[in-house]
């Protein structure tokens, strides 16, 4: 597997974050890199990290550090791989390991992702990591969790 590294996006690395898109037909699966780092100040139980591979920033995640108190989930709010960096095995690498670091939260008993319905290369990495369909529908995404 890739190796790769997350680190916090912060005052230093923002900028390069920002300059990270999905291909042009995949903007409607994902919300831009700018949005998400305005949800990451709305939502104070998440936290957005750049995805590294030899210290270039390849993609981005947002994602529970801490239960969402709404409903008890840790969710990952937004994941991406750069369209210059896709089809590498950075998703796969990075997916591995932002689920090893929400599972090392004490807390951390359940994992929540949804996707745009018709995204099914995502559907599939996630049952691969052993997400399940839950058969629900928020904000007209498919649900799927990982009891861990
Ligand atoms: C989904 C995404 C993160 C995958 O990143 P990636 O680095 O390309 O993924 P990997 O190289 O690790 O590949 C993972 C799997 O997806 C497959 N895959 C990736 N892109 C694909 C494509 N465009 N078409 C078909 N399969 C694709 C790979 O073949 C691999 O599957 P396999 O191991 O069964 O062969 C990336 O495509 C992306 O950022 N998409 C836009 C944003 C998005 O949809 N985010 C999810 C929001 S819920």
């Amino acid at each position: 597997m890739k190796m790769i590294d997350l680190k916090l996006i912060t005052d230093e690395n923002k900028e390069e974050c920002l300059l990270l898109r999905p291909q042009k037909f995949q903007e409607r699966f994902v919300a831009s890199n700018a949005n998400s780092l305005k949800k990451a100040e709305q939502e104070p139980t998440s936290r957005p990290y750049g995805i590294y591979a030899e210290n270039v920033m390849v993609g981005f995640a947002l994602f529970d550090e801490e239960l969402y108190p709404d409903d008890g989930y840790f969710w990952i709010c937004r994941f991406m791989i750069d369209e210059r960096y896709q089809r590498k095995g950075y998703g796969r690498a990075a997916l591995g390991e932002i689920l090893r670091k929400m599972k090392s939260h004490p807390t951390c008993t359940k994992i929540r992702i949804s996707h745009v319905p018709d995204n099914s290369v995502v559907n599939h990495l996630y049952k691969q990591f052993g997400f399940v369909e839950t058969g629900e529908e928020i904000d007209g995404e498919t649900v799927l969790d990982l009891m861990v």
